[in-house]
């Protein structure tokens, strides 16, 4: 069994920070997106990983590297422009060969893991009626936004449909797929949709229609599309509330530390009071502040005199006399700071090296 992990495409909705760096390498919890899908894979047993890179492959290769650090070893498949999730598979052929796969959107987070998932498939492969795709899917609030499936009486997969205006169900195709090599002549047979993509939601409906057996199950745990702001706040938010607490940096007598809390080495706390669950990159400093509930700040930040809540602040980004900042994603080497004394809290979604001064 092998893994593709689609790490290219443009992230449009998470600008202005993507415009300069990949959307699956934004982190949460204080490590990028795109690492818990390779972790997910290692953990299922899968170490031969294929993935596919767009406009920011130098980024997510530096960031990536062989994949040895995980055991794993990774091939990068180029995607010259981003053609739709069945084009990656079809540019992938040659790493695919015939084995079977997993394919795993680079930008979607899962709180189950995959190892059970990847069984059953191996499993209904081994017996008298062999899927030659198996789907994971799951309700949600918002079915327009997403892949959809219809199930029959039986539980069978009869239609797929993407990002319908009118969706028959609210049944959405969550981004782990697993295929036989029968996909690969699907993604030959489909045309591009309506938004010039070549979609596997339709290359998934050709094995349908084409009498190949495709198996659902329902995800239990959550399960986020992080390519928004809002929905990345959240996976920090539920990755943030099961970290085990552990203090490696330096953290003062006159600060205070409450709930779950991870100070990474190198950090320097002073005077400041930690509420978490938190977690403080290694080499960040914190002087004179307050870092609230669902804080990600990334490693060497520094924070002087400010208060941070449910916001994740990426690497080397300094927040200096911010009477509140909150609900925030600020980019890399980033700089708030504030000359006037007017509080006022600060809902920011900013670049890399942006400096903003709020007075
Ligand atoms: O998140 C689940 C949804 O993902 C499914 O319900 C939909 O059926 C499926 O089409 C997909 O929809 P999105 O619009 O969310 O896909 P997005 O364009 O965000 O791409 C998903 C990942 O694949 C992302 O990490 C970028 C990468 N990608 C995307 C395209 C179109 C590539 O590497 N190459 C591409 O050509």
């Amino acid at each position: 069994m092998k893994a593709l992990i689609l790490a290219g495409g443009a992230g449009t909705r998470l600008r202005p920070i993507t415009h300069t760096s990949a959307k699956q390498l934004v982190p949460v919890a204080n490590k990028p997106i795109l690492f818990y899908g390779i972790e997910a894979m290692v953990a299922a047993g899968i170490t031969d990983i294929g993935v596919i890179v767009g406009e920011t492959r130098a980024e997510v290769m530096a960031a990536v590297g062989d994949g040895s650090r995980w055991g794993a070893r990774v091939t990068y498949i180029p995607q010259d422009q981003p053609l739709g999730l069945a084009h990656c598979v079809l540019i992938a052929a040659d790493f695919l060969g015939d084995d079977d796969f997993v394919m795993y959107l680079g930008d979607n987070l899962l709180e189950q893991d995959l190892a059970a998932f990847v069984k059953a498939f191996e499993e209904a492969r081994r017996s008298s009626e062999p899927p030659a795709a198996q789907i994971l899917l799951k309700q949600v609030p918002d079915p327009h936004r997403f892949g959809i499936a219809e199930l029959d009486g039986a539980g069978n997969v009869v239609r797929l449909v993407e990002k319908p205006a009118d969706p028959p169900t609210d049944l959405a195709l969550v981004g782990v797929y697993l295929f036989d090599r029968t996909i690969n002549e699907a993604v030959r047979a489909i045309e591009p949709s309506g938004r010039g993509e070549l979609e596997i939601t339709d290359a998934i409906q050709w094995l349908v229609d084409e009498g190949h057996r495709v198996r659902c199950e329902l995800l239990s745990g959550w399960w986020i599309d992080t390519g928004k702001l809002t929905p990345l706040l959240e996976a920090n938010r539920l990755l943030l509330e099961v970290i085990e607490s552990r203090i490696d940096g330096d953290v003062d007598d006159a600060s205070t530390v409450d709930g779950r809390v991870v100070v990474e080495a190198g950090a320097v706390v002073r005077n400041s009071t930690l509420r978490g669950p938190l977690v403080i990159g290694a080499g960040a400093r914190i002087t004179d502040s307050f870092i609230g509930p669902f804080s990600a700040i990334g490693d060497g930040c520094e924070v002087v005199h400010s208060e941070i809540e449910h916001s994740v602040i990426m690497e080397r980004s300094r927040i200096i006399e911010i009477p509140r900042l909150e609900d925030s994603l600020i980019g890399r080497e980033a700089e708030i700071t504030r000359t006037g004394r007017r509080p006022r809290a600060l809902r920011l979604m900013i670049g890399d090296h942006c400096q903003i001064d709020t007075e």
